[in-house]
């Protein structure tokens, strides 16, 4: 799992400036910053477009350009499940279902403040073994409903069995 700090702007200030030398800065600056807080606050981009000399709308039209970058605070937990071919095959859709029905949970429409974020992915490299999941960053091949689920309703640092 990975674990953010909470928003710092000063702290933010020094990535910015640690990497402003670079060459095409604003991608690995974006990277930089979600890595360290799990998201892109809003301060940060008059911070990257005072550093870079870009308007504040190119910085914008970046983060919202990849999505990847999260202009949010992440969900607690983010469980990425596969929904490509060999995992629809070995009934990935029954799963996204279960987590509808019995769950609650609608994936790639987590609200800010759900506790769990379930994202589809294409493929995790682990086809032979799937369905497949992702969970805070942990592959786990051959993930069955019950499972899945409970993943889903267990905070990071309690997963329960995997
Ligand atoms: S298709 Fe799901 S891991 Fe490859």
């Amino acid at each position: 799992m990975a674990e953010f700090s909470a928003w710092d702007r000063d702290e933010a200030r020094r990535i910015v400036g640690g990497l402003v030398h670079l060459e095409g800065a604003t991608l690995p600056l974006l990277h930089a910053l979600q890595e360290e807080f799990g998201y892109i606050d809003a301060e940060a981009v008059p911070l990257i477009s005072e550093a870079l000399n870009l308007s504040r709308a190119e910085v914008h039209g970046t983060i919202s350009f990849y999505h990847d970058f999260r202009a949010e605070p992440p969900p607690r937990r983010v469980v990425k499940l596969c929904r490509a071919e060999a995992c629809q095959a070995l009934g990935c859709e029954d799963l996204v279902a279960h987590l509808a029905q019995a769950g609650g949970i609608a994936v790639d429409h987590a609200s800010p403040d759900s506790p769990v974020a379930v994202e589809t992915v294409y493929c995790l490299g682990n086809c032979a073994l799937g369905p497949s999941a992702l969970v805070d960053g942990e592959l786990i091949g051959r993930v069955d409903a019950a499972r899945l689920l409970a993943l889903c309703e267990t905070q990071p640092g309690s997963r329960g069995q995997r």
